[in-house]
This record gives C-alpha cells, structure tokens and sequence, in this order.
C-alpha cells in the first residue's frame, strides 16, 4: 500500500471551504456530565486546524463519537467536543444542530475564512457507516463547488466509511499533519526499522492478535508476548495454565506462531514465569510459579519478575520497540508491574519507541510514561490494523503524491 499522500501543504486552500475529518471519538465521563476525560485525541487535531485557520481556509470539521447507530442519543452529541475545541483553539467553534440537514448547510455556507464549524455526530446518520454515496456527497456538498477534503482522523482510517472514504469520490482528497505523523512514525518502522526491531504484543486475547503475530513475524528481529494471551501459548506447548484466560481454539494458531518464528529465525520470547492470583480481584492472594505449572484454581494475571528481567534485556538492545498490549492486568496494582517495568524499560532506551493506541497507551499514560515515548498513536483499531499489514481505506481514499 502506498504512504506516500499528499497532505494539506500540497494544496491550496486558501479562501476554500475545507471539510475536515477528525477523530473526536473522546472518553466520556459515564456520569452523563459530557466531561471528556482525556483530550488527547482533540489536541491532535490542533496543528492541522490552526494550520488551516491560518491559510485562511473556513473549516467545516466532523467526526464520530460512539457507536449510536443512526439514533440520536444525546449523551453521544459533538457539543463538549465544540466546547473543548474552542477553549484550545482560543476561538469561537460553531456547532451545527445536525450533520447535513438545513442547520449544517446554512452555517457552512455562512462560514467565513478563518471561522471552524463542527457537525453532530456522523454516526447520528446510518449512512456514515454503510458509506452511503448520498450522504458522502452531502458531506462534501457543504464544502461547496472548490471545497477540499482533508483527513486528520487517523484512529478511524481503518473504517471505509462515508466521510473517511466515501467523500473522497467527491472532493480532492489530502492528509493532514496528524495521519501524516502517524504513516511517517509507525509506517517507518514496519518498512525500514532502525534494527534490532522488537515487537511487543500484549493483551488478553490471541484471537484479536493474529494479524499482528503473523505480520510482525516477518517483519522484527524479536517478538515479545505478554497479557493474557501468552496462556494460550502457554496451554498450547502443554503447559498447566489453571484457570487462566485460555482460548483453545487458537492453541494451534499460537504452535503455528512458534514455528513460523523458529523457520524465520525471530527471536519468540514467551514469559517464563508468572504472577497468579487465586482470584480476579485487586485484593486477590498471588504467587509467582514457572510458566506451566499453574495450579487448580488460580490464574495468571501477570508476568513474573524472571520474564521481566528477560524482556528488558531485550528492549535495551533494541534500535526500534514497537509495543501493542498490556502485559498483564495493569488496572490492579498488584498486576500491574510487568506491564510497568516495561513502560519503565522502554522510557530509559535510546530506541525509536512506538506505542499503539488503545489499551497500551492508556497504560504508558497511567502510569506516568507517555511523554518519554517517541510516538503515541492515536489509533488504537486503527493502529493494529497498521500493523497488521492490512490496507487502511481513510489512507487509501487520498491522492498520492
Ligand atoms: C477508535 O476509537 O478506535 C476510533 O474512533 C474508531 O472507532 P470505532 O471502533 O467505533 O469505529
């Protein structure tokens, strides 16, 4: 697939009317208050806004938030997003009653070089998912006649949807500085690391890590596994995993993995010990045992300090980490240390350091490390698809360069 697009410095977008894609798909406090807990996501978007403020171009910015499937659920509504943007922005963000009915077209017609206007929720509309030509078309009819599409909505790109691909049949089609930043950071690792390249990969489910076992197979010098799908690889060597997290139908999958390292000479390293716990509870009593010997009744909820000290030594010789997955349930203190001392590991490298988004970025920012990373993505489906290997359509719907 090629990276190479152009972005908003290759286009004229002065005096224009630019329809920009953002993610805006922000944590929401679950008290209803419409408090955003965290705005990383909407501080992402600010180089490309003020850069297009700046140009002199009237942006007419939209995005996503939830999953309300074409209902109007107000808890779901762009308008604490509006508000949040402007106290950044330092300016007035007008917010549209609707997506592309009568309030949006007004106001966009209305707007001004230099003004931002913010549509509802795109997913208010059942169009916006199915990538339904009308509405893409409507979208982009309120940029007008020689109106331009930029995308900046990197943890939706994954999605061929109406206004991250379907818009761009109708409107020229540029990156902005954020998808930018993320195809230059994490697409310059996957294509030409700086080597040793190691890959870090966590989380609780193999089945959700396929694509990016596989891909990352062939692609780094050495791959760590953690979190809790290492007990399936684990159970899948014959281990006793207890009452570990274990998906049996994909035991084979991970011995196909083990040999598929072994073929490309990939350095595979599965923990080799554990910390158990004889409860799934922040209180719970634990242990640490060797991987394998699990009893009855207690499950693994961590690594053990053996595996900690293995995959530091593997970090500190690496040239690039790419890392994708707590290594083990790090919302509970006292499972919280693999996934920390790696965190730690990984801010004390010389290495290119490349955080996906999602769980593992939570993680680094929890606990107190994100700014000593190299990159953060902002994608978290978006950035394993990345990984993965898999063409990204909101990247594919911009012209190339
Ligand atoms: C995300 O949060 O990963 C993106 O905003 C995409 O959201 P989605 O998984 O609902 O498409």
């Amino acid at each position: 697939m090629n990276y190479n697009k152009k972005t908003v410095t290759d286009i004229d977008v002065k005096g224009k009317k630019v329809l920009l894609r953002c993610d805006f798909n922000v944590p929401m406090a679950k008290d209803g208050s419409g408090r955003i807990t965290d705005d990383k996501r909407i501080r992402a978007a600010l180089p490309t806004i003020q850069y297009l403020l700046e140009q002199g171009a009237a942006v007419i910015a939209c995005s996503h938030m939830g999953k309300p499937k074409g209902e109007w659920k107000p808890e779901l509504s762009m308008k604490p997003v509006a508000a949040r943007l402007s106290e950044l922005l330092g300016q007035e963000v007008i917010m549209a009653a609707d997506i592309v009915g009568e309030d949006a077209q007004a106001k966009a017609a209305a707007l001004q070089p230099g003004q931002i206007l913010l549509l509802e929720n795109l997913r208010y509309d059942k169009g916006e998912t199915k990538n339904d030509p009308a509405f893409a078309k409507a979208l982009a009819d309120l940029a007008g006649a020689d109106g331009v599409y930029v995308s900046d909505a990197f943890g939706t790109v994954h999605r061929a949807h109406a206004s991250t691909a379907g818009v761009a049949a109708y409107l020229p089609a540029v990156s902005g500085f954020l998808i930018q930043k993320e195809l230059d950071i994490i697409g310059g690792a996957l294509a030409a690391p700086k080597r040793p390249l190691v890959a870090i990969l966590g989380g609780s489910k193999v089945s959700s890590k396929i694509g990016v076992i596989n891909n990352l197979l062939e692609i780094a010098d050495t791959v760590i596994i953690g979190g809790g799908m290492a007990y399936t690889f684990s159970a899948a060597q014959g281990g006793k995993i207890g009452d570990s997290l274990l998906e049996a139908d994909w035991e084979d999958y991970a011995n196909e993995m083990v040999k598929k390292a072994a073929d490309k000479g990939v350095k595979l390293l599965l923990p080799v010990d554990t910390v158990i716990a004889d409860a799934y509870s922040p209180d719970a009593n634990t242990q640490v045992v060797a991987t394998g010997e699990i009893p009855d009744g207690w499950q693994g909820l961590d690594i053990g300090p053996k595996t900690v000290e293995l995959y530091k030594a593997a970090v500190a010789d690496a040239g690039t980490v790419i890392w994708n997955g707590p290594m083990g349930v790090f919302e509970f203190e006292k499972f919280a240390v693999g996934t920390q001392t790696i965190a730690q590991a990984l801010s004390e490298t010389d290495a290119i350091t490349i955080i996906g988004g999602g769980d593992s970025a939570a993680a680094v920012q929890q606990l107190g490390y994100a700014d000593k990373m190299t990159h953060i993505s902002t994608g978290g489906g978006a950035s394993l698809e990345f990984m993965e290997g898999k063409e990204l359509p909101g990247v594919a719907a911009l012209l190339d360069k």
